[in-house]
Parts: C-alpha cells; structure tokens; sequence
C-alpha cells in the first residue's frame, strides 16, 4: 500500500534520513510539511492535506483538525510527551497516536543536569560577560551534598537521580507512585510542600495532566528556599510563568533555567526572557544528534508497523485499534 507521509518536525528532516529510505523503500511518499511545526488549527489540517500519516512536532491535535483530516490514520509523535494531543478525539475519530518513550530519558536527563551545574556555577552569566569583554568572577554554589528535588520521578527524572548520585546529592521526589528504580537509588518521595522547602534545586519531570498544569504557581515558588534554583525541561504549562517571572526579579529564588515553554517559540518580549538570573534554551533537551536518529528511527517504526497491518508498539490510545473509525481509515 502506498502510504502518503508527512511530517511536521524539523528534527525528523535533519536526523531521519535513514529513516526516510526505510518509509520510502516501503512505498511510502515521505514529504516535510511547507510550514515547519509545531502547527495547529487550519494551518496544521493545510499542512497534512492528504496524509494517511504524519510525524508530528508538538503540534495541537484537537476534534476539528482530526475531522478535517478524515484520510489520517496516524499521528507518529516524534518524542514523548503528547499533551498536545486530544486522544480521546483522535479514537473517536479513528486516528492512531504513538509516541517514542525509552530511546531520549538519558539524553534530557544530561540536558538537565547540565543547566543545573551551570546555573549553580553561574556558567552561562560568566561567559556572557567575558564575551563582553570584562572580567567579573563569579560567585557561585556547591552542587555536591546539596539536595535534588525531583517533581515527576519516572525514566527521565531517576536517569536525572542517577547523575546526582555521582554527586553525592540528597534526592527527594513526588510522583503519584514511587518506582522502584528510584527507590533503589535512594530516592526519598516526600509531599510537593516538604520537597519545595528543603531541595537547594527543583526540577521538572512531570507530565501535563489536569492536575499537573501551573502545578508551580506563586505559592510553591514562594515555598522554595531563597537559595533555590528550578529547572525544567518538561512543559512550560507546569509552572505559571508570569508568578516565575516576578518571584526571579523580586529574588524570591536564587535563579531558573528553563527549556520549555507554554508558548513555542518563546515570544520575543516574553518577561522571563528579561528576568533576573534566568537561563533561557529553545527546547534542546532532546537535541543531540545520536537521540535525533534514534528517536526518528522509534517514529518511523510505528509507521512502518501500521502500513504493513502490526500494531505499533506504543499506541497511546490502545481503544482505536479495535474501532470501526479505524477499520474505516484504513480502508481508504
Ligand atoms: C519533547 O518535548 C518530547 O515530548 O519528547
């Protein structure tokens, strides 16, 4: 079966090009979308006119685009996180939805861990004043024997854990259920008020969920200790950015580094790009080059699987597979 293949995600057009021949020597017309994404409303259902499959960015998946979309059969996410993604739509309206967990924990973790050591050593203030041709040391903190706070301990918060451990860090977490991974490394799971008060770093590894959306508002940040720095590379909408921005200029905490955002790209006079002691990166925390090709690589198979009639191997709305509303797309 020929297969008409879109993808929206400009890290599927730089690192998936063993991929690409794979989709391609399957039959498969694999092109970019013209418009790079993430993408939603009209402008994403214009992007995917007439494909059966597409390779998505983060971008916005609600009931009319599905509807407007009747030949799609699969929305491939390249990455994990699919809070952009309405699946109880997307079964309804008989469109598969699979995402790449596994391959990318360790390389966000290093991501992670990296914006917590320069914040801490004050990396990214003291090269930008060398750049400017000055000569100011920096006073920084100890990372060794301070404590984690980890908010989300799953595969990337414990590969985060991990890293601290070599750092001799005291490791605290909340998450619904406490895995044994985490356990097993010494990972203390604590209520989200102790692990505010006592981490010296905070770090985000939550999913967006109903309960979790602007979890970190004015009065957990105000919770946190003055010396305190938070760190996410999860999902802007975990933290209310406007209450971030004034608790960093009031120096209610001691700084933040932050690799994603409830808006993407950031807006250009967004308050936190001016806040006090704030490092800023343009959601990288899955962008290296080896993660690139194995996460395309994940987002082709499950491609790969559906054009050939298996079931890929994460479908994240598993009820699809035995509905009329898929049978229907896929005779088309
Ligand atoms: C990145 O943000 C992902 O969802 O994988």
């Amino acid at each position: 079966m020929s297969w008409r293949v879109i993808s929206t995600c400009p890290p599927f057009a730089q690192t998936g090009s063993g991929s690409l021949r794979k989709l391609r020597s399957a039959g498969c017309d694999v092109t970019n979308a013209t418009a790079p994404g993430p993408l939603k409303g009209e402008a994403l259902v214009a992007a995917l006119a007439g494909a059966d499959a597409m390779i998505a960015a983060l971008d916005v998946f609600d009931e009319e685009v599905f509807k407007a979309l009747p030949q799609l059969k699969l929305v491939s996410r390249w990455g994990v996180g699919f809070d952009a993604v309405d699946l109880a739509a997307a079964t309804r309206c008989g469109v598969v939805v699979t995402n790449t967990p596994g391959v990318l924990d360790e390389t966000v973790a290093d991501l992670a861990f990296a914006l917590l050591l320069a914040l801490a050593r004050r990396i990214h203030t003291s090269h930008a004043s060398m750049q400017h041709g000055d000569w100011t040391p920096e006073w920084g903190g100890d990372v060794h024997g301070k404590t984690l706070g980890l908010i989300g301990c799953g595969r990337i918060g414990t590969a985060v854990a991990r890293r601290a451990k070599g750092f001799n860090m005291r490791l605290l977490a909340v998450d619904l259920r406490p895995k044994p991974d985490a356990l097993n490394l010494g990972v203390d799971f604590v209520p989200l008020e102790t692990l505010l008060a006592e981490a010296d770093f905070v770090s985000l590894h939550a999913a967006v969920t109903n309960e979790s959306r602007g979890m970190i508002g004015e009065a957990q940040l105000r919770q946190m200790k003055p010396t305190a720095y938070l760190i996410n590379t999860a999902r802007g909408a975990l933290i209310d950015e406007a209450a971030l921005a004034q608790a960093l200029n009031k120096g209610q905490l001691a700084g933040a580094a932050l690799d994603a955002f409830c808006t993407e790209p950031l807006l250009r006079f967004h308050p936190l790009r001016s806040a006090q002691n704030i490092l800023l990166t343009p959601h990288i925390a899955s962008l290296t080059n080896d993660n690139g090709e194995r996460i395309s690589a994940a987002a082709t198979e499950a491609v790969l699987d559906l054009v050939t009639g298996r079931k890929p191997r994460f479908v994240l709305n598993p009820d699809v597979l035995t509905s009329r509303a898929l049978r229907a797309t896929l005779a088309n």
